[in-house]
């Protein structure tokens, strides 16, 4: 495509200058799971599930992987969808806003944390390790001459919304750059969960899936043939934050890919209904982790991806279409972060007599 050669022409010269050199990498650990070794993540933006689905580049894709074509977001805009993904709650937020949720609110870290899964966060074109300013301006590569564009912004960074992280150095230090992970892969470092999240142009947000499919093309396809990224204990969740049209329920595309889903498995279907709590429930599953007594614990929301629920035994729960709830609110749900000050409820404790997918106790943070 012409587009995308241009594309690949510019990309090298235009991204030096806002080079910053690697840091040490997270060092790779093998936990072994039941089903995975490693869970990778990369979340697109703003797709209706349609969309994706008519598009050649995530029919080929798919064709490698499973279809999960019940998979929806949680809310509406971005963010909450985001730091409900790493957390288990959005706590009410419904705007895109300059949030830092409280050090005392744990997130899927502090699982990970707690059987030595290492783990990061790419986010690309974030100027640094642990950046936590609202969005970052770099070269704007794809129109020579023009001013800087924000190509990296805060709401689709979840850990790092996150205080428990941010304010962690050695944490921090985990939510890294594209430059770093391709230093991370290049040094075979990458860790066993992993977010990555796509720059502005690249995951759809400013742009169309004409131009994400040119980046996944370029991007990911590589990357999923290389066993430094993809080996066949790997499982990846190719998704989207949130549907496009509002005044329809909050379905997006999701595909499950990589090494571990069986070669008998490939280009099907699955229907069951899952969420954005589904990634953390599928985590615990696999380590045999705790939970953090939130959604990610909900028999409704948090259904196991069916080849996990199935190597570890657990019964998820049938959702037909007609059950599916409604996804596609926004401010109606009390929490700590709702704009309406009628709608304001404390950061709730975590509920300890929850029990998740992994079976192990609910975390507590130490201090509370
Ligand atoms: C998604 O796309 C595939 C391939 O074109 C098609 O067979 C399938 O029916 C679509 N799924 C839905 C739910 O529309
Ligand atoms: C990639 O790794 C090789 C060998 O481990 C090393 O020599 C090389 O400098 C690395 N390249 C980059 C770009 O980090
Ligand atoms: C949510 O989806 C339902 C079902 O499609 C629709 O009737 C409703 O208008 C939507 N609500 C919002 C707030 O978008
Ligand atoms: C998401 O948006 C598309 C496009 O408007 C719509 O067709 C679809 O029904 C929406 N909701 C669901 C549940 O997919
Ligand atoms: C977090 O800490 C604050 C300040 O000590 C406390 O008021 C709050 O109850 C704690 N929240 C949770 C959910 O533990």
């Amino acid at each position: 495509m012409k587009f995308s050669v241009l594309y690949l022409l510019l990309l090298p010269v235009a991204v030096v200058p806002t080079f910053v050199p690697p840091s040490l990498g997270p060092t790779e650990q093998k936990v072994h799971g039941k089903s995975f070794d490693r869970f990778i993540q990369i979340w697109l933006e703003n797709t209706d599930f349609e969309t994706a689905n008519a598009t050649a580049e995530f029919q080929k894709l798919a064709s490698q992987g499973i279809l999960l074509d019940q998979y929806f977001a949680l809310t509406h805009p971005s963010e909450p969808n985001y730091v409900a993904g790493v957390a288990g709650d959005f706590w009410g937020m419904a705007n895109d806003g300059f949030f830092a949720i409280p050090s005392n609110i744990s997130t899927i870290v502090d699982l990970l944390d707690t059987k030595d899964i290492s783990w990061a966060s790419y986010q690309e074109n974030a100027p640094a390790d642990g950046f936590t300013g609202f969005s970052f301006a770099s070269v704007n590569y794809l129109s020579p001459g023009a001013p800087p564009r924000t190509f990296y912004v805060r709401k689709h960074n979840p850990l790092i919304i996150y205080d428990s992280v941010a304010t962690v150095p050695s944490r921090a230090a985990r939510i890294r750059n594209f430059n770093d992970f391709a230093a991370d892969v290049n040094a075979s470092a990458i860790p066993q969960w992993l977010f990555v999240t796509p720059n502005l142009v690249n995951d759809g947000h400013d742009t169309d899936m004409t131009f994400t499919s040119a980046w996944l093309e370029f991007w990911l396809e590589p990357l999923l043939t290389d066993r430094r990224f993809n080996d066949e204990h790997t499982l990846i969740l190719l998704t989207f934050d949130e549907n496009e049209t509002k005044g329809t329920n909050n379905r997006i595309w999701a595909a499950l890919l990589g090494g571990a889903i069986p070669k008998h498995l490939h280009g099907t279907t699955d229907s069951t209904f899952y969420t954005h709590y589904s990634a953390l429930s599928t985590v615990q599953a696999n380590w045999g982790l705790g939970s953090l007594g939130r959604f990610d614990t909900d028999k409704i929301l948090a259904n196991v991806y069916a080849p996990v629920a199935d190597a570890v035994g657990f019964k998820n729960t049938d959702v037909p279409p007609s059950a599916v709830p409604l996804l596609n609110q926004s401010g109606t749900t009390p929490g700590p972060l709702n704009p309406n000050p009628a709608l304001f409820a404390p950061f709730p404790p975590p509920d300890t007599s929850a029990v998740g997918a992994g079976g192990g106790p609910v975390f507590v943070p130490s201090g509370n």
